[in-house]
């Protein structure tokens, strides 16, 4: 039985208004779960996916385990981690920020010579180097010998990273 139908059961000179009252009351004292936005719902389904790198792709999401000893890195500001297979190179800016980019180098694509230098990730392919500000963005593997590497956008939620690749 309906609470609604329950109260009026109960009480049937009740009016209706006196009916809604006693059933708003009635709910604001039951137990309130904890709000879960579909974000984090999403984060503890993959929580049980990540592979023993500490990261899960699927499509063009990828979700890393910050916690995993993969991404100690990114506990020091400027650390950074390149994840390969991913194409994500991870850079923390700040205490609270991790910012994703395109790991593809815009010169000539490598993507596993990254080094960062005054703030720049420099290819040591061929030694070019780009910025991190998105000034300038330039696609992968464009002949770009300047600009910025693209930047994904990225959600935190407890120790996990979501990054969408565009
Ligand atoms: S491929 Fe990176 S600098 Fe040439």
């Amino acid at each position: 039985m309906k609470r609604r139908n329950f109260i009026q059961h109960l009480c049937p000179a009740l009016t209706i208004t006196q009916i809604a009252l006693l059933s708003s009351c009635q709910n604001e004292d039951e137990p309130v779960a904890p709000a879960t936005s579909a974000e984090e719902k999403e984060f503890q389904r993959v929580s049980a996916l990540f592979n023993t790198d500490g990261f899960f792709q699927e499509g063009k999401n990828v979700f890393v385990n910050l916690a995993h000893k993969n991404f100690s890195k990114l506990a020091d500001i400027s650390g950074f981690t390149n994840v390969i297979e991913a194409g994500i190179l991870l850079l923390k800016t700040d205490a609270t920020n991790i910012k994703a980019f395109d790991n593809c180098c815009p010169h000539q694509g490598a993507r596993g010579a990254w080094v960062l230098t005054n703030g720049r990730f420099k290819c040591q392919n061929h030694g070019n180097s780009y910025n991190t500000t998105e000034t300038n963005p330039v696609g992968c593997d464009s002949n770009s010998l300047s600009g910025g590497l693209v930047r994904y956008p990225v959600t935190l939620y407890k120790t996990y990273l979501k990054v969408v690749k565009a």
